[in-house]
């Protein structure tokens, strides 16, 4: 599988990194081999010689820049390198403001004009509605965003495989790792909310602009993402009424602990009359409650289904290691459903 990487951020590092360390590891377990043959950002391309030696890049990844290596194409960005490069497969990890939508749209529109199938860790073009998913689809290729909504959680494969058959009709979730741990160590210490956001920002939990973990849009591009691409829907962030926990005080912890409650940040789906209903907002928990358990960085997805009734999973903190092997995971999970290999697509 030829990869070529949008973005060199945490998260594109990281996978760059896992897939040096573990290239032969993986050709040998599943019979893939993944090869890079382009990193890409808004300003360059890196094109890597055959048989590179890793050292090069490691250092490149250590110093968080590959301007330095040799092979760099000065003149493509991320989409030119898409439209030029010969690959099967898009990595789409670039930063960005998600409601703004770019580089990441573009990038994708590219991939699947130009016939390579994306698996996404960024979470701007789908956003918006499922017109990218509606493109793949016409185009016959693989679109998957397991690591754009919740990573290491398995929140899109849950509904997608383990709940295949069944008519999902609810969807509670703890999406977001960087807000849960704040309200944890609020609740544990009363510590003060700008403490505990830096060991998010230090992990490497927390978005580039944190007011995107703790104004609650992180979850709902998440809520979001799942409904559009296991749910059917056609919705996007502006259908999606938002509260986050900046307001919150430890006082308010302390008293829903005091009636045997737990404040997290819940997203939430509903089947309605006229489509879904999505929301998110602080929510006192029952101790009872699935989620309720949910702790430091990890997530939580609760789907209800009208034959499985409650399934849940919990886990999957958020950091880049998580993000960057969610991305991997989608990518063996894509090629092992591909009914020829890597064919042609469909024309335009
Ligand atoms: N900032 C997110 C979180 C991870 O804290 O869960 C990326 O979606």
């Amino acid at each position: 599988v030829r990869i070529v990487v949008a973005g060199f951020g945490r998260v594109g590092r990281t996978f760059v990194s896992h897939l040096l360390d573990r290239e032969e590891q993986l050709r040998l377990e599943s019979g893939v081999a993944l090869r890079l043959v382009a990193v890409a950002t808004s300003r360059s391309t890196w094109l890597p010689p055959e048989h590179a030696e890793p050292a090069p890049l490691r250092a490149a990844i250590a110093a968080e820049r590959f301007q330095r290596l040799p092979g760099r194409h000065e003149e493509w960005n991320a989409e030119e390198a898409i439209r030029h490069v010969e690959a099967d497969l898009l990595v789409e990890a670039t930063g960005g403001d998600p409601r703004h939508g770019e580089p990441a749209t573009t990038n994708v529109r590219a991939a699947l004009e130009h016939g390579l199938h994306v698996v996404a860790a960024s979470k701007g073009a789908f956003v918006h509605g499922r017109s990218m998913h509606d493109l793949a689809a016409r185009r016959g290729l693989q679109l998957r965003v397991g690591a754009a909504a919740g990573a290491a959680l398995p929140t899109i494969d849950l509904a997608r495989y383990a709940l295949a058959g069944t008519r999902i009709e609810s969807v509670e979730g703890i999406l977001n790792g960087t807000s849960n741990y704040i309200l944890g160590a609020m609740a544990a210490s009363g510590s003060a909310f700008a403490d505990a956001l830096h060991d998010a920002q230090v992990i490497g939990a927390a978005e580039p602009n944190p007011e995107l973990d703790v104004d609650g849009v992180d979850t709902a591009c998440k809520l979001v993402i799942i409904a559009n691409a296991v749910l059917g829907a056609d919705i996007g962030l502006d259908d999606v009424p938002v509260h986050g926990i900046s307001g919150l005080e430890p006082e308010d912890l302390e008293r829903a602990a005091a009636r045997g409650r737990t404040i997290r940040l819940l997203g939430t789906l509903r089947r309605g009359g006229s489509g879904w209903q999505a929301r998110v907002e602080p929510t006192p928990l029952p101790l009872a409650h699935p989620l309720a358990s949910v702790s430091g960085f990890e997530k939580g997805i609760s789907y209800t289904s009208d034959l499985m009734d409650r399934v849940t999973a919990i886990g999957g903190r958020s950091d880049p290691n998580g993000a960057a092997a969610a991305l991997t995971r989608d990518i063996l999970n894509l090629v092992a459903v591909l009914p020829e290999g890597l064919s042609s697509p469909a024309p335009l």
